[in-house]
């Protein structure tokens, strides 16, 4: 079958490189940069919070993320060469090496081996994986209500790029919709769906509160099943919330009291505005409210967590 590049083909000997010719073999980047440039790297973005007791580290659902990871390789048929198992150490590993104490972001990745020289091809191949971890500011309770503008871009459907891959090419879409709703002066988007119902935000599921019962677009209305909204979903039952999964049309977000966006990096969020209409009284709302409270006492293991969900860091 044809081919543009042969694989076992000799490099060149000279390269392009930001206005001049480099030896091949030196134009090289850090590992934490050519990840991203392969089309099929799929990642996790994982949170370690400080424990209440100030001296533990614990990841949240760290098992949770990592099945998620294998199910974005497998959907982009690429093979992790290391067991879970191998992974789980290596994150704790990464962790402890790195002396954390405080609020840590983790983020595993994997991108096919070698040089991807021609991006469609080929299926099966064996995968590098990096753990990069950096520190991070939680928002919880500090966080201003957002203004959020529903995108013209859409999320892509499940048949087009599908958004239960957590692939860095999905992302493309994500920084398209944000760009735009910073322009109409909104701090993040709300995406649609190639439906035109209502599917997630950038980098985070949304939720709207009407009449007490929390709504959230359900898993099939092209988005990436949040570990954050599942934890949501769970944390508000508790707390004796109604909760419903159901397809969501855009106007219900105009008519919400509340509406917030949960996921790993942006925890749990209020939105304010949607389009320029306030939402609510224009802060975080009662049952958002709660949410976050019981959100971040789950994370830093005030409130008895779920099996699973807090993994100690080791010393
Ligand atoms: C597009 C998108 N949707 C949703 C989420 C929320 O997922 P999770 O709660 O698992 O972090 C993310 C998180 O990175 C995301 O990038």
């Amino acid at each position: 079958m044809g081919s543009f590049a042969d694989p076992s083909a000799a490099p060149a000997t000279w390269i392009w490189r930001d206005g001049a010719l480099v030896p091949w073999r030196e134009a090289t980047v850090h590992v934490t940069s050519v990840g991203h440039a392969s089309v099929a790297a799929v990642f996790e973005g994982i949170k370690a919070y400080r424990a209440v007791d100030g001296d533990r580290l614990l990841v949240f659902r760290l098992d949770d993320h990592l099945d998620r990871l294998y199910e974005s390789a497998r959907l982009c048929r690429i093979v992790i060469p290391f067991s879970p198992d191998e992974l789980r150490t290596a994150v704790l590993e990464t962790l402890r090496a790195n002396g954390y104490r405080d609020d840590t972001y983790v983020r595993p990745w994997a991108f096919p081996r070698g040089l991807v020289r021609e991006q469609m091809v080929p299926a099966g191949v064996e995968c590098e994986v990096v753990i990069d971890t950096w520190p991070f500011t939680s928002h919880l309770f500090r966080e201003r209500a957002c203004r959020a503008g529903v995108s013209t871009w859409t999320r892509p459907g499940d048949s087009q790029l599908p958004a239960r891959v957590k692939a860095f090419s999905n992302y493309h879409n994500g920084r398209l919709a944000v760009m735009e709703a910073r322009v109409n002066g909104h701090d993040w988007p709300v995406l649609l769906n190639d439906r035109g119902q209502v599917s997630e935000g950038a980098g985070a599921c949304v939720a709207l509160v009407r009449r007490g019962t929390v709504v959230t677009p359900s898993l099939t209305s092209a988005l990436l099943a949040g570990i954050t909204r599942s934890t949501a979903l769970d944390l508000l039952r508790d707390l004796g919330v109604p909760v419903e999964e159901r397809e969501v049309d855009r106007t219900e977000l105009a008519l919400a009291d509340e509406v917030f966006f949960v996921g790993t990096g942006w925890e749990v969020l209020p939105v304010g505005t949607i389009d320029g209409l306030v939402v609510g009284d224009g802060g975080t709302g009662p049952v958002t409210a709660r949410l976050e409270r019981a959100y971040a006492d789950t994370v830093r293991g005030v409130l008895p967590a779920r099996p699973g969900w807090l993994t100690e860091v080791p010393r």
